[in-house]
């Protein structure tokens, strides 16, 4: 009795931990900054054709996570030049190990490094899914930054104070967290 009263404790210990793990990984920073959830894999393709790099292409993924969306354009123009962003270890670890099982080392580079801190004047373009109060943060660092021309697109979040150039309704799409990609031109 003593014993299966151990081993149930033990679960129970077990199980605690695992959620308090996951819990951790999320929101690795407090719940107010973007936490690690991956945006959808339908989307994938979608997002990689509206960036429409070419070989000359420099594009950054700002909260990169497990590098979904960076491998997705990759896929479709391996010559570009592929930058994520990413301090959270769990998916930047992550994001190299998917990464290096593709071909896509040399094109492709993970940094650990945060988005406020990171210099964007080689992008030409850029993709974040992140939250309302960070793209409101980033919007003078994009005016400051990125060349005339480059092409910023935000999954669900607007940037408030500028226009997009379009909005491109996900209501079709059976992912049910993401409703609209915002592209902006600047
Ligand atoms: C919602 S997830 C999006 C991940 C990926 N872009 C995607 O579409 O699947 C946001 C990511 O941004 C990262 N992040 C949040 N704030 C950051 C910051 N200041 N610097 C670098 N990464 C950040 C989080 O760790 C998280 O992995």
């Amino acid at each position: 009795m003593l014993i299966l009263a151990f081993i149930a404790l033990a679960i129970l210990v077990i199980l605690f931990l695992a959620i308090a793990l996951y819990i951790c990984s999320i929101f690795p920073y407090g719940v107010m900054a973007p936490p690690f959830i991956p945006s959808s894999s339908e989307l994938h393709g979608l997002i990689a054709t509206e960036l429409g790099a070419s070989p000359e292409s420099v594009v950054y993924d700002l909260g990169s996570g497990n590098a979904a969306v960076l491998l997705a354009a990759w896929r479709q123009e391996p010559h570009a030049r592929y930058i994520g962003i990413e301090k959270h270890f769990f998916p930047r670890t992550w994001a190299r190990l998917k990464c290096w099982r593709t071909e896509s080392g040399a094109r492709i580079e993970l940094r650990d490094a945060d988005i406020f801190e990171t210099d964007l004047r080689p992008a030409t373009h850029v993709f974040c899914y992140l939250f309302p109060q960070p793209m409101q943060r980033l919007l003078p660092k994009f005016q400051n930054e990125l060349r005339p021309g480059a092409l910023v697109i935000s999954l669900d979040f607007p940037l408030e104070a500028k226009e997009p150039e379009r909005v491109i309704d996900l209501s079709s799409y059976r992912t049910r967290t993401s409703r609209a990609l915002y592209v902006y031109r600047f």
